[in-house]
């Protein structure tokens, strides 16, 4: 973190005349996020490297073009953008570089001691803290993170003035605070009484948002002889279960998921065809544990590797392993190349073993535009590379490096009251344009129900709880509009493959609810609305965003219950959307061959397709997903936001997708 860089002296300013003009309020934070703590007002010449996010032109075409490429009745479906047409549609407009420069002149910060990034995307100078209260008319404080010590300088509220708010995306240092990925959208793991050691709880139960997770992971992994010893947990006996659709409401193996979802084994790789897996280190595979996978379930691809891009000094860490470690990159990486094998799957590790990594860190490394450093990311909320922390990662940012597969699946998750709305909007808007250029992306909904990571609730004063009450969590990216999101089913105890699933309510319960900044998009307009005129939930404003305007999530949904994953040399059972999400990847992955096969684009963003033709999924009428003191929503005849739509049905699907041009 390199925010506050000391005063050298002279930067003197020559205060011009100030044009009347009405500042109004661009960003606000109500509360501190948890584990940071008010410290002192900064003294007035101290030097804040400022830097003005410009907006980007034509997003309020976005949706519209969006939906010209994805949605089933455009005569344009499937012909997908290229990088460049999105870069040059969405650049900032000369007329907004102008207008700040303008009014940082007006202010006494010269247009000399302005930098501009490439892209116009951002302004950059340096001011004393003086000059920059003035500028955004707001007051400056230092911040400690009370467990590491870690400073941080932010405000609470800033102003710009009034008619350059349409121009001006936000501004740092303000009101945004380091908030790196948490890991508690890990897949769960059933612990079983008696002989079961009880793990030690770290990553998955610590507050979410909080960036020392990531931080104690790389302690352990640096540091061997700290204590930490892997446990081993519950080991699977998997004779009998092999090639057996009799026991799948207790173990998910493939053979189930091809049988609830009605799709054959793949047989063929199309050399435009490609499928990536998302993991942030110190997330791991083990490759001894895909190969025992294979070995007792695609015995057609032993030893397989998946095809890995490393961004950003990213390591598949080995010093480490356990389930906190392992859990997630086996589960998502067993199902994912097994359920499209022979197509090849890419991993895309990100983040060095010292400062981890962002969303948008991989972001840019898929897309050199999102990048423009010194631009592009949030250096209060996001990894900045070349990493600053001793041992990390020396090479420059990655951006562009690596290109985008056709589908993106992604189990990992914030909550969205842990990022600013302009910080979210800016990398939903990155969704969008990775749907132009025809990707699908994939998130999980999230294993609480309700509730945010950590099963916590939003308590008064925007201070998350222990989840036994208060508002509801939504998860982000989840409700971004331009995303996937997929929640969690099961499959009824004792009954078969054939019979209808219900929302999960083993061990996890289905992410879903509605966005606080996000607004309901077109496409789902009429499912959300239906919902609420058929199905008034019991719940207020107190406890969810009851506008009947906001983003519902999830999409869809897809089995989250009870999945054999090898992981550290033992059969685990294994729970939650993680499971989810990639599965249903695996089954856009075959679909999109299906089309690619006869010269047709990828399916891209399908979620206009889906809502247009709920039909083409196995509605979920069945289970809730509870959480803050409360049963949740149910899931109902038609969208609920417990499973979406409901559950994939390929040959509904393909035929339909294959139809489209
Ligand atoms: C701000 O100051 C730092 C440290 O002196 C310098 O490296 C950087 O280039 C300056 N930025 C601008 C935009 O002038
Ligand atoms: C299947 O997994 C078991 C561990 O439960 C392992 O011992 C065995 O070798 C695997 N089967 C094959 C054919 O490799
Ligand atoms: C509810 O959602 C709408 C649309 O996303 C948003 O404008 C509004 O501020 C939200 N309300 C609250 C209380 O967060």
């Amino acid at each position: 973190m390199h925010i506050l860089i000391l005063a050298l002296g002279a930067l003197v300013t020559s205060t011009l005349a100030v044009p009347s003009s009405t500042y109004v309020r661009h960003e606000k934070r109500n509360n501190l996020p948890p584990g940071w703590v008010k410290d002192q007002r900064l003294s007035g010449h101290e030097i804040l490297p400022m830097r003005i996010g410009l907006a980007q032109s034509n997003l309020d075409k976005a949706e519209e073009y969006l939906m010209e490429v994805s949605h089933p009745d455009s005569p344009k479906y499937g012909q997908h953008w290229t990088a460049k047409q999105v870069a040059e549609t969405f650049a900032a407009s000369q007329e907004s570089v102008d207008g700040v420069t303008e009014w940082l002149e007006s202010s006494g910060i010269a247009p000399e001691r302005v930098r501009k990034s490439q892209s116009l995307g951002w302004l950059h100078f340096n001011a004393t803290v003086a000059e920059a209260e003035d500028l955004l008319k707001t007051e400056y404080y230092l911040h400690k993170h009370t467990a590491t010590g870690k400073p941080h300088v932010a405000c609470y509220e800033y102003h710009i003035p009034a008619h350059l708010q349409p121009h001006v995306d936000f501004i740092t240092p303000t009101v945004h605070f380091d908030t790196k990925i948490p890991q508690a959208a890990l897949p769960k793991r059933k612990i079983e009484d008696a002989n079961v050691e009880k793990r030690t709880p770290t990553l998955s139960t610590a507050a979410a948002g909080v960036p020392v997770q990531t931080k104690a992971a790389v302690n352990v992994i640096t540091n061997p002889n700290n204590g930490y010893h892997p446990k081993k947990g519950v080991d699977i006996n998997i004779k009998g279960i092999i090639a057996e659709l009799e026991n799948c409401d207790q173990f998910i193996v493939p053979d189930c998921l091809r049988a609830l979802y009605e799709f054959p084994p793949n047989i063929a790789a199309n050399s435009k065809n490609s499928y990536g897996i998302v993991e942030y280190t110190p997330e791991a595979y083990l490759q001894g544990d895909l190969n025992m996978f294979f070995a007792n379930f695609s015995t057609n691809q032993k030893q397989k590797t998946p095809t890995t891009d490393l961004v950003d000094g990213a390591v598949v860490q080995t010093q480490v392993e356990s389930f906190e470690y392992n859990g997630e990159s086996d589960l998502d990486l067993e199902y994912a190349m097994t359920l499209v094998n022979p197509q090849p799957v890419t991993l895309y590790q990100v983040g060095d073993l010292e400062e981890g990594a962002s969303f948008n860190t991989f972001l840019d490394s898929i897309d050199g535009s999102y990048c423009t450093y010194e631009g592009g990311d949030d250096p209060t909320q996001d990894p900045t590379y070349p990493d600053p922390l001793p041992g990390g990662y020396t090479g420059p940012e990655n951006c562009g490096g690596f290109s985008a597969t056709k589908v993106i699946s992604t189990s990992y998750g914030y909550n969205e009251a842990d990022l600013t709305p302009a910080y979210e909007i800016r990398q939903c808007n990155e969704y969008m344009k990775l749907g132009l250029q025809g990707t699908t992306i994939l998130y999980s909904s999230g294993d609480n129900g309700v509730a945010g990571n950590g099963g916590q609730c939003i308590g008064p004063g925007g201070v998350y709880n222990d989840g036994t009450s208060g508002m509801f969590n939504p998860g982000f990216p989840s409700t971004c509009p331009y995303v996937t999101s997929v929640g969690a089913t099961q499959i009824v105890p004792g009954a078969s493959v054939t019979q209808p699933e219900e929302a999960c309510e083993t061990v996890i319960y289905s992410g879903g609810g509605f966005s606080n900044v996000f607004a309901l998009p077109s496409y789902q307009s009429a499912a959300v609305k239906s919902w609420f005129a058929n199905h008034p939930p019991p719940y207020t404003a107190a406890q969810f965003n009851n506008t009947q305007k906001s983003r519902g999530f999830p999409d869809v949904a897809a089995n989250g219950a009870n999945y054999v994953v090898a992981i550290d040399g033992a059969f685990s059972l294994v729970y939650g959307t993680s499971a989810s999400a990639p599965v249903t990847g695996s089954i856009i992955t075959l679909i999109n061959e299906a089309r690619l096969t006869i010269g047709k684009s990828s399916v891209g963003f399908i979620n206009p397709t889906l809502y247009a033709n709920p039909g083409l999924l196995n509605d979920i009428t069945k289970g809730g997903n509870q959480g803050c003191g409360t049963p949740g929503f149910t899931a109902v005849q038609g969208w609920d936001p417990v499973t979406g739509l409901g559950t994939p049905n390929f040959p509904k699907l393909l035929a339909k997708f294959l139809t489209l041009p």
